[in-house]
């Protein structure tokens, strides 16, 4: 077994977390993440209403034994913190806050009983969590799936190991034991992993989001935030959202056309224009499994290849 701060903190026993993926990652993707050792967690995003996430923390609790987490989209927050309540009704384990300054939640969480954990992109950003007293943080780099910043996992995560005493893990393009061995080996107390688990059938969202993914090699995304303003969705400037490749970005991205013109282009229901949010590990998904093989796969893959320094 790889233990690191994140399986004793967690009672966990692969250091792997199930990214909490807003739109794909619901109770049933995040109980199976976390029945096969890791800890899945439940992406609440600014639509979710308080109902669906009863719902989702029900099936996640049943399926993975009890262990609950939720992440959240630190700045929508600022504008209606009652997301956070709704979250924290649940008395979750975990809770991620990323994107933004956790400081005015942090107590809350920690309140009730719940670890703080912020996904960020840039050391200024670690500075800030540090500040607001979280108790993990996770260097996401720029080939993560979804919203991220512009620094290289790898780039980021050496700096981030070399600026602070809190554990991180990495986010952003591991999808194989390699990934997680990689992170460990450098000093991370584990991986967050999204991409990998998209093509599962526990995951949320239509069936072309699936087939799309298995379709695209690695170099099929793009980085852009057409699909924020196509949708409505005001993310602050700095972070835009990696995508596959589809005739919408091909169309739209870089071309600088305004939020109503994208709005009245999009449709979600076409394959070919709606967002499949997913990251540069796209190609190494190369079947629809059962998001527990995923994990245990990366788990097991990773204690060998640590296995052979011993
Ligand atoms: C479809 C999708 C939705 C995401 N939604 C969220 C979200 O709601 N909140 C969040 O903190 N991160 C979100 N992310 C980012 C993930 O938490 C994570 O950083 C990323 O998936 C890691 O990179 P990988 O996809 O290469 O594994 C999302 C990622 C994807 C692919």
């Amino acid at each position: 077994m790889l233990e690191t701060w994140l399986t004793r903190e967690l009672g966990i026993t692969i250091p792997l977390v199930g990214a909490p993926m807003g739109g794909r990652a619901g109770g049933s993707l995040a109980g199976e993440v976390t029945r096969a050792g890791g800890l899945g967690l439940i992406g609440a995003a600014r639509y979710n209403t308080a109902e669906w996430l009863e719902e989702q923390a029900r099936s996640a609790r049943e399926i993975g034994g009890g262990h609950l987490g939720f992440g959240l989209m630190t700045w929508s927050l600022d504008d209606d913190d009652s997301l956070l309540g709704a979250v924290l009704a649940h008395h979750p384990q975990v809770v991620t806050l990323s994107f933004g300054d956790p400081a005015p939640y942090v107590k809350r969480v920690h309140a009730a009983g719940a670890v703080v954990i912020s996904q960020i992109n840039t050391l200024e950003d670690l500075r800030v969590v540090e500040a607001a007293g979280v108790d993990a943080v996770v260097a996401q780099g720029h080939e993560a799936g979804g919203h991220t910043g512009r620094i290289g996992t790898l780039p980021l995560l050496q700096e981030v190991l070399e600026s602070t005493e809190l554990p991180v893990l990495a986010a952003g393009g591991i999808a194989s034991g390699r990934g997680l061995a990689a992170v460990v080996a450098a000093g991370g107390v584990g991986a967050l992993v999204g991409t990998a688990l998209l093509a599962s059938p526990e995951t949320v969202g239509p069936d072309y989001a699936r087939e799309r993914l298995l379709a695209a090699g690695s170099a099929d995304t793009v980085y852009t935030d057409v699909f924020d303003k196509a949708r409505h969705q005001p993310w602050p400037a700095r972070w835009c959202g990696r995508a596959l490749v589809n005739s919408f970005t091909e169309t739209w991205h870089g071309r600088g056309a305004d939020e109503q013109t994208l709005a009245d282009e999009y449709t979600a229901d076409d394959p070919d224009i709606g967002v499949v949010y997913a990251g540069e590990a796209a190609g190494l998904v190369r079947s629809q499994r059962p998001a527990g093989d995923v994990i245990r796969d990366i788990g097991a893959q990773a204690e060998q290849l640590l296995g052979r320094f011993h």
